[in-house]
């Protein structure tokens, strides 16, 4: 599949997740079989520009091609004076976040409460397509509230636009995280336009995935919180969905390698106090399907030490692959 002048490599994307997609994760995200791994979102007033925060975020170091940098924000010149910014510091797609349900961003409504203003939206995106040398891509939901399921108006306006991607969360701005999602409003939007199109919402399977793709004829999908703590799901997904076997679920000992990498990379880009503190969320979700994952996370909770940290994880792991070991 064809994003602007890239060639993805496959069709199974990491969503934009603030808090979570830090570089370190994007890294991880790639090689594990994620096509495109779009940062945390960059709000685009200035005034926020240089905070140690957004500075972080805009760290591309040794991150694999093409760089995806998401832009958030309710006014366009702001929007495209980010999107031109963004691009001289290594983005090689801007994304637009049109699907947070943040009612403000910056003091001004963004995120999916732009959905509401048709005219707007056709505003910000000429303008950010207009200022970017590189592909411009959008990520929406299904619409306002369940009654303005408006997304087929949004996308085609986005491909009038020059938008050369669309990632959909099946659910409306009204929704939040509530309920189910639904990916029919995703099949409607497919049919009416011919840029690619990414399903989004509750995906956490390869067969998950498979049905998504089969009910909404959608290019890929973009999975969230199921690869918080299982960066495999990309190659899973991707196998499933090229018709191959799915690789079997890591073994203990495989999980504690990758956990230890991460946690070495985070203890890298943050510095150890902070690497430690922001590592303790991904050891919690690694962990939460395996046997005595409470009493591990408590003394986690507690280590102050990159060394202690990785310590306690290598044991665990280490006991864990012991056990399955005795049960085979
Ligand atoms: C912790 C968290 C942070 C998120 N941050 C963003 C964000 O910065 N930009 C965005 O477009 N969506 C954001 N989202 C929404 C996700 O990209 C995705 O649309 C949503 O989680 C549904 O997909 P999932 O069911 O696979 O998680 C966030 C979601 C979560 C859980």
């Amino acid at each position: 599949m064809q994003i602007g002048p890239h060639r993805l490599a496959g069709r199974v994307l990491l969503a934009p997740m603030a808090g979570v997609t830090d570089l370190p994760f994007r890294r991880l995200c790639r090689r594990m079989g994620a096509a495109l791994a779009a940062g945390e979102m960059l709000a685009a007033d200035e005034r926020l520009w240089d905070t140690e925060l957004s500075r972080r975020r805009r760290d591309h170091t040794d991150e694999p091609e093409p760089r995806v940098v998401q832009i958030a924000g309710g006014d366009p010149e702001s929007m495209a004076e980010s999107a031109r910014r963004n691009v001289d510091a290594g983005a090689q797609i801007i994304d637009i976040n049109m699907g947070c349900p943040a009612k403000k961003v910056c003091n001004r409504d963004a995120g999916s409460a732009l959905l509401r203003d048709e005219p707007l939206v056709a505003r910000i995106l000429a303008a950010v397509v207009a200022a970017s040398s590189v592909p411009v891509t959008l990520k929406i939901r299904t619409g306002w509230d369940r009654e303005t399921r408006n997304a087929a108006r949004v996308a085609r306006i986005a491909e009038d636009s020059g938008v050369a991607a669309l990632a959909i969360h099946g659910r409306t701005r009204a929704c939040r995280f509530e309920g189910r999602a639904e990916h029919m409003t995703i099949a409607e939007v497919k049919q009416r336009v011919r840029i690619p199109v990414f399903a989004n919402g509750d995906i956490d399977t390869p067969d998950k995935a498979r049905e998504v793709i089969e009910a909404t004829g959608a290019d890929g999908v973009m999975i969230g919180r199921a690869a918080q703590g299982r960066p495999w799901i990309f190659r899973e997904i991707e196998a499933r969905l090229a018709g191959n076997p799915v690789p079997p679920t890591p073994r203990a000992a495989e999980v504690g390698a990758i956990m230890r990498a991460h946690l070495r990379d985070l203890y890298a880009f943050y510095g150890e106090a902070a690497g430690v503190r922001i590592a303790r969320k991904h050891i919690g979700w690694y962990c939460r399907d395996h046997a005595d994952a409470q009493l591990f996370r408590q003394s986690v909770m507690q280590t102050l030490s990159a060394s202690a940290q990785l310590e306690l994880v290598s044991e665990y792991f280490a006991t864990l692959d012991e056990a399955t070991a005795a049960a085979a």
